[in-house]
Order: C-alpha cells, then sequence, then structure tokens
C-alpha cells in the first residue's frame, strides 16, 4: 500500500437490491479496517467504488453515466482508484474495461468479502478483473453498517431458479448457504452491540440450506428457514426478527405456524407473485399457479390474520394479452397487498425470454404499470385504514427527517410511523403508538 499522511477517503455508492446493500457494508467494514475514511461525496474520495445493479436496464443504464463523470474526473487527477462491484460488473466483466479504460477494479458480488486482497493487487499496478464463481468465504471483516438498530443478515447467497426473465442466476451465481452457527453467531455479536432487530436476507430465503448436507432421521434435510428461525429465535437482545425474499415454491405451512409461535418474528412477508396468470407463470417458468400463491396468502391469514404482505410483479412480460393481465389486477385486487413493487418487462441480456419474438411495445407495458400502480395505491390506502386508532409498537430507528421535532420507526408489520418524540431517549427502544392518520404506505401516531 502506498504511504500518505493523510487518511485516504472512500465512497460507496449502491444501487439495486438489499443484498448489494448488506455487500456494499461489508465493503465498507473492510475499508474501514484497512485505515480508509468515509466520504458522503464520491467527488472527494480517493477509492470509488460503484456497487450495481442490472435487473432492468434503466438499473445498468444509470450506472454507465457515473463512470463517465468519474472516468473525467480520474484523467483530471490520476490518484483515484475507480471500482466497479456488484451485479453489472459480474455480467459485463471484461467488457467494462474496454468501455470504461479508466477503472481499476471490477467485481462480482461473490468476491465482495475480497476486496481487500483485489486492492493489494491494484496497488501492485494491475488493472483487477474478479468474475469467476467462488465459494463465498465466512466474514472476518465487520462490516460498516448504515442502521445502528436494525441490520441484514446473509442467510443464503445466489439462486438456483431459472426464471425466463431474470438475470440473477447469471450474476449472483448458485445458491450458497451459510451455517447456521456462522449465522447465529454473527446474530450474537449485533446482540451485544445493542442492535435490537434483523432482517435474514436471500433471493430465496426459504430455499435456505438445500445445499448443505445433513439430513433428519425421517430422511427430510434438516437445514431449512424454519429450522433456522427456531435456532436463532432466542438470541438475547435480538427483538425483531424478519427475513426477505420469500419464493412462493419453497413457502411452506411449517413456516408458517413457526412464525405464528415465535414471538420475535415480524407479521410481514414479502412472496413476489410476478403474474397473476397460469400461463403467464408458466412461461416465466415460476413453478406455481396463481391458485397456490392465494393457498399461501390464505394460509398465512388463517395462522397470523392482521399479516402485512407485499410482494413483486411484473407487467407486459413477453406475449402477456390484455385478458392474462387483467389476470394479474384480479389477484391484487382480491389479496389486497399491504405494499408492491412493480416493474414493467425488460429484456435481460442472457434470459431466454429476451429472445422471445413476441415483445410488447413500451406504450402497452407502461399503459398497464399505470394501471397496476393506481391499483395497488388505491388498495394498499384502504388497507392502511386498518392501523386507524389502534396501538402499535413501534421500533425507534432514527429522526424523520422532514421534521426534527419527530422520531420514525416501523411497526411489526414493517408499516412506517412517524410520531413526536426525542430521539436520544427513544432511538432503539419499542414504543406503543396510537394512530392517529394513515396514508397508503406510512402512518402518523401519538406515544401513549
Ligand atoms: N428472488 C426474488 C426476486 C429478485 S429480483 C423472487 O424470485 O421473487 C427482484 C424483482 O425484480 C423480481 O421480483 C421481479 O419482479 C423484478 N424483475 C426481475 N427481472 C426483471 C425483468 N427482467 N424485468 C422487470 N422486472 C424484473
Ligand atoms: Fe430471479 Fe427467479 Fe431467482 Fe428470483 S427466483 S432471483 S426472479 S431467477
Ligand atoms: Fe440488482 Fe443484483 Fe439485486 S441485479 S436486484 S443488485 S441481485
Amino acid at each position: 500500500m502506498t504511504a500518505t499522511t493523510t487518511p485516504r477517503r472512500y465512497n460507496i455508492t449502491t444501487f439495486g437490491c438489499q443484498m448489494n446493500k448488506a455487500d456494499s457494508e461489508r465493503m465498507a467494514g473492510i475499508l474501514d479496517a484497512m485505515g480508509y475514511e468515509a466520504e458522503d461525496d464520491p467527488n472527494l474520495a480517493d477509492v470509488v467504488v460503484y456497487n450495481t445493479c442490472t435487473i432492468r436496464d434503466n438499473a445498468e443504464q444509470k450506472v454507465y453515466s457515473y463512470l463517465g463523470r468519474q472516468a473525467k474526473r480520474k484523467q483530471k487527477s490520476a490518484d483515484v482508484t475507480l471500482i466497479v462491484a456488484g451485479c453489472v460488473a459480474q455480467q459485463e466483466g471484461e467488457k467494462l474495461l474496454r468501455r470504461v479504460p479508466e477503472l481499476d477494479l471490477v467485481m462480482g458480488p461473490q468476491h465482495a468479502n475480497r476486496l481487500g486482497d483485489l486492492l493489494e493487487q491494484v496497488w501492485e499496478g494491475n488493472q483487477v478483473v474478479a468474475t469467476e464463481p467462488i465459494h463465498i468465504m465466512e466474514d472476518i471483516t465487520k462490516p460498516r453498517r448504515d442502521s445502528s438498530i436494525s441490520a441484514w443478515v446473509n442467510v443464503i447467497y445466489g439462486c438456483n431458479e431459472r426464471c425466463s426473465y431474470c438475470v440473477v442466476p447469471n450474476v449472483r451465481g448458485t445458491e450458497q448457504s451459510r451455517t447456521p452457527e456462522a449465522i447465529r453467531e454473527e446474530m450474537e455479536n449485533l446482540g451485544q452491540q445493542g442492535y435490537k432487530e434483523v432482517t435474514l436476507l436471500g433471493q430465496n430465503i426459504d430455499a435456505y440450506g438445500r445445499d448443505l448436507p445433513g439430513s433428519t432421521p425421517e430422511g427430510r434435510n434438516k437445514y431449512n428457514l424454519t429450522n433456522l428461525l427456531y435456532y436463532v429465535h432466542d438470541v438475547p437482545g435480538i427483538e425483531r426478527i424478519r427475513f426477505a425474499t420469500s419464493h412462493p415454491r419453497y413457502f411452506t405451512e411449517r413456516l408458517i405456524r413457526a412464525c405464528a409461535e415465535l414471538p420475535k418474528v415480524c407479521e410481514h412477508f414479502h412472496i413476489p407473485f410476478q403474474s397473476g396468470d397460469n400461463d403467464i407463470l408458466k412461461a416465466m417458468a415460476r413453478g406455481y399457479t396463481h391458485e397456490k400463491y392465494r393457498r399461501i396468502v390464505d394460509k398465512i391469514r388463517y395462522y397470523i390474520p392482521d399479516a402485512a404482505i407485499s410482494a413483486d410483479a411484473i407487467v407486459g412480460f413477453p406475449g402477456e394479452t390484455e385478458e392474462q393481465f387483467q389476470n394479474t389486477l384480479q389477484l391484487v385486487e382480491d389479496i389486497e397487498f399491504d405494499q408492491l413493487n412493480t416493474a414493467a418487462y425488460s429484456p435481460r441480456p442472457a434470459t431466454p425470454a429476451a429472445n422471445w419474438e413476441n415483445q410488447l411495445s413500451e406504450e402497452v407495458k407502461s399503459d398497464r404499470l399505470q394501471r397496476l400502480n393506481h391499483l395497488v395505491s388505491t388498495k394498499a390506502a384502504a388497507r392502511s385504514q386498518r392501523y386507524l386508532h389502534r396501538t402499535e409498537q413501534v421500533l425507534v430507528e432514527g429522526q424523520n427527517p422532514k421534521d426534527s421535532s419527530q422520531v420514525m420507526g416501523r411497526t411489526r408489520t414493517n408499516r412506517l410511523t412517524f410520531f413526536a418524540g426525542d430521539i436520544e431517549q427513544l432511538q432503539g427502544k419499542q414504543v406503543p403508538v396510537t394512530i392517529t392518520e394513515a396514508r397508503a404506505f406510512s402512518l402518523t401516531g401519538e406515544m401513549v
């Protein structure tokens, strides 16, 4: 490493999902341990990292405009180390170096924990590309976490599904589950440091454990999400446990019963359905029907009547007819989601659906997206009304950025809630709050 008198500064800009956010926190932890200082403005940093997302074309394109600006800056002051990490790095690999020759390091998501080694190679004068599939090493560095109350804990990396529209299996690799012991140890450390809430993370978290060897005497795999929840549930200090994202294929009744039984597991489930039409679901290779999806929701509401349910959906998948789109609207109408992330289908490199000839026009896709979004906000606003006058336990995370007399936190069902209070006294506490105002995606209340 080059010797310098002033501490060198780094900036990490993160795009994409919680998996990327968790990776960024681990990369920041590595840079902290190397003696670097965090810098909010990428234009003042000596090490600039873009942790990228390629789930849709617009996410990918955003990265190139940022990179263009940094490349210019680097042409002027050579002492900037420019890094592309994450899913675009994995997808493009070497090609990124040709497109942006100023880059020093291109590193896929599986290499996040190796940032230190990779930087050493850069300082030896190499331009480095790290995109080969590897076994993700157990973490020895402490992540630098954004929140001091709520933390992410990776449980399973990668994805073994092959949904016909999706780049994730290409860029995140095959599933790798961490051992229950490693997960519990990380949670125990978090509990000791004063964290109150843990969100267990995986692309398909309910597929957890199937790659780990070991079965019960009855021949069932003993490593699964339900058993993991029982195993980590009593970690001292941790008051709330969440998990995301769930795949309908692996969401069992036993898992729902465990969530109902275990008091720390919060009443919120994120289970993407993608489409309400069985032929589209088949073309997407999702492996379930809308009837199966509805049965899962019914089961959740049977055991946990007030549970919040959120999901992801795609409109304008190749060949989707107006009638098939209506089936998605119908599902949203019937289920009354608390929240739904919607997107227009975007063809992605090296995915089957991108090569099909029955692509829909941008006009049709954006028209359907608007109609779906309209329905979602009407439904969510109506569903939110059930909170009015109720008293909810809110875990206080921080100050309301728009009003410093208020603090904000989340209900167990993951609703963002604001109320008057002093952050110094309340941060990290669970407070009973009576809800006085209910908007589609957030609440306002008064401390009891
Ligand atoms: N593993 C999760 C989702 C991961 S990707 C699951 O299977 O449900 C996050 C979301 O991005 C997906 O749920 C999907 O709705 C959306 N998405 C993925 N690929 C897409 C594409 N090509 N076009 C539009 N949306 C897409
Ligand atoms: Fe993508 Fe499907 Fe894997 Fe989810 S399950 S990450 S949508 S391939
Ligand atoms: Fe994006 Fe990669 Fe996540 S493509 S959504 S950052 S897994």
